[in-house]
């Protein structure tokens, strides 16, 4: 069956078709850039532009970097103030002039993930992390997802968790593999004391270079495993969600 995700990020807005039977994408994704400020009537466009591209006619899953809930995007860290309160699949639905589903980006990566790639047959507590410009998560229990978790924004060494440990920050501070990884497993470290997972999916597009900091995690009793749908998880999450409004 084919469906339709877009993921909004905080570099690229991303939208593809997806094959729901393979869980990937049936034909070459459309990338714009993120408008700055993202505020809602430039993102809303954008959407719109990669949605059109495609001629699409059914549901729209998308992605959104912040808590959704009922359809509203209740926080806003890295994208424009302007979404916190909005009615945001009733903006998009009408933009778009069809049915449309949202949900947080880390969360539509992480059932991505547990259906198509890394978290798929996993049961007990497993967390997605993606690593980018800010971390987001993912929680699942025996397969089914606690949503919106936001444990990014824990507090690590006196900041916000992401402030210190997302890949934004390796860059901001210039810090080599093992010095971010030092933070990472300090963050990993203070999740296994919430929540025990027995698997942790890392994802974000640093997880395509997991070889240069995974083997430095050493101190954790989770699995720690790399994700396997790279840049596409948001997009194949969205589109399963999308799959559900029929
Ligand atoms: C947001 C999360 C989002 C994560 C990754 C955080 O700043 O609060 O909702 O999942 O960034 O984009």
């Amino acid at each position: 069956m084919k469906s339709f995700g877009v993921d909004i990020g905080g570099s690229g807005i991303k939208g593809a078709p997806v094959d729901l039977a393979r869980g990937d994408l049936s034909a070459e994704r459309m990338k714009v850039l993120t408008p700055h400020p993202a505020a809602p009537p430039a993102v809303v466009d954008a959407v719109c532009q990669v949605v059109e591209h495609f001629g699409r006619r059914g549901p729209v899953g998308i992605t959104f970097p912040g808590v959704v809930v009922d359809g509203h995007t209740l926080t806003a860290a890295n994208v424009d103030s302007g979404w916190v309160g909005t009615d945001a699949v009733d903006l998009f639905a009408q933009a778009l002039g069809l049915p449309v589903a949202l949900l947080n980006d880390a969360d539509a990566a992480g059932v991505a993930e547990m259906a198509y790639g890394a978290g798929r047959g996993r049961g007990g507590v497993v967390l997605m992390l993606t690593f980018g410009t800010g971390i987001g998560s993912a929680l699942f229990v025996d397969g089914v997802l606690v949503p919106n978790t936001e444990l990014g924004h824990l507090e690590l060494g006196g900041k916000d968790a992401e402030r210190r440990a997302s890949s934004a920050a390796k860059e901001r501070h210039d810090l080599s593999w093992a010095k971010w990884a030092e933070r990472v497993d300090a963050y990993l470290a203070h999740l296994e004391g919430l929540f025990s997972p027995q698997t942790v999916i890392v994802g974000g597009g640093v997880s395509r270079k997991h070889d240069r900091f995974l083997p430095l995690l050493t101190r954790r009793r989770a699995e720690v495993v790399p994700a396997q749908l790279l840049n596409n998880a948001g997009i194949v999450g969205a589109a399963m969600a999308a799959a559900k409004l029929r």
